[in-house]
């Protein structure tokens, strides 16, 4: 696979959650390389539609010139939190038929050294998914309150040696600023005890996720775009959501059971006011990559896709 590649995870059980009308509507809140997109748009006549959304310059750089071409497809940089506003200006509310959202990072921005993601290459260190956006991660380790950094490696990373890590950055950054990937993997390595070292898992992954998630702000995104998708979905429509963190899927499956039970107050009576009812119907149970698919890509491991469809 060549570094500007990004092997669509659970295909085929999207596109059969999305239920795709070959004249319907469809959202990709998370384009990256265009891996589903492109499966999507397959399965569209001349008069579906397809938006594209990514945050990331590159990604929408890097689109295949086959999408792009395409009048029925329209790629936007912008953020999945800003879906019912994407969706109003296009005069599109409650006319979707199918939402995805494969949340995280793809494979290029993990492999491409200078995005600053991967403790496995050494770059600079920002993590930004949208680089012209926000902090980089180097800037933000030199701000960030010690006790501040303790609660995010611990929320965010679910790290155990979240003190002692977080006492090692705010030690090296006062002789100098942490720049490098590299840097930050090797405080991490030297923070964590011996056995932690010696396990197969990098010392740092659980750091660099926590860092990349407080600086993207991921689950501030994630709760918007939940929320939004219940305004743009038609009845009948779909959500389809991939998480690869139990922080996320947690909060995507949340979610979906709120957004679907109906208020106790209202439970069991014969009538109930609209803005009461249940807006959303859970479809199935999770879905987790099968053998086959985790064997040939190791993102699939920790996918977790979870289906809903707007009532
Ligand atoms: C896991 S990749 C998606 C891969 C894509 N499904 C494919 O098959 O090629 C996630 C992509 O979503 C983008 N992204 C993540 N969160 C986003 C958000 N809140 N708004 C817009 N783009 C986001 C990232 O920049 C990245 O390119």
């Amino acid at each position: 696979m060549s570094s500007n590649e990004h092997v669509p995870v659970l295909l085929g059980p999207v596109l059969d959650g999305l239920d795709i009308k070959k004249d319907g509507c469809y959202v990709d809140g998370t384009f990256g390389r265009g891996g589903h997109s492109g499966e999507i748009l397959k399965r569209l006549n001349s008069d579906g539609r397809l938006i594209g959304i990514d945050r990331d310059p590159d990604a929408i750089a890097s689109a295949p010139q086959s999408l792009t071409d395409d009048p029925r497809f329209e790629l936007i940089r912008g953020e999945s939190a800003q879906l019912k506003k994407l969706i109003e200006e296009r005069h599109l509310n409650k006319q979707v038929d199918g939402l995805i959202f494969d949340l995280g990072v793809s494979s290029p921005q993990l492999d491409e050294a200078h995005r600053g993601f991967s403790f496995l290459r050494d770059g600079p260190l920002d993590m930004r998914m949208d680089p012209d956006s926000g902090t980089s991660a180097s800037d933000f380790l030199q701000h960030v309150e010690q006790k501040k950094l303790i609660r995010i490696l611990r929320q965010f990373g679910e790290e155990t040696h979240a003190s002692r890590i977080a006492r090692a950055i705010c030690d090296a950054r006062v002789v100098a600023p942490i720049a490098s990937t590299g840097q930050l993997a090797a405080i991490v390595e030297n923070a964590v005890p011996a056995k932690v070292r010696a396990q197969k898992k990098h010392p740092a992954t659980k750091t660099f996720q926590a860092i990349r998630i407080a600086i993207n702000g991921e689950l501030e995104q994630l709760e918007a775009l939940l929320n939004q998708s219940v305004d743009v979905l038609k009845e009948g429509g779909r959500l389809c959501v991939i998480s690869f963190h139990s922080l996320e899927d947690r909060m995507v499956k949340r979610f979906i059971r709120n957004t679907s039970s109906e208020p106790e107050q209202y439970r069991g009576m014969p009538t109930m006011p609209d803005e009461f009812r249940p807006k959303l119907k859970a479809i199935g149970k999770v879905i987790v990559a099968n053998d086959e698919e985790t064997t040939s890509n190791r993102r699939a491991r920790s996918a977790r896709l979870r289906i809903a469809e707007r009532t």
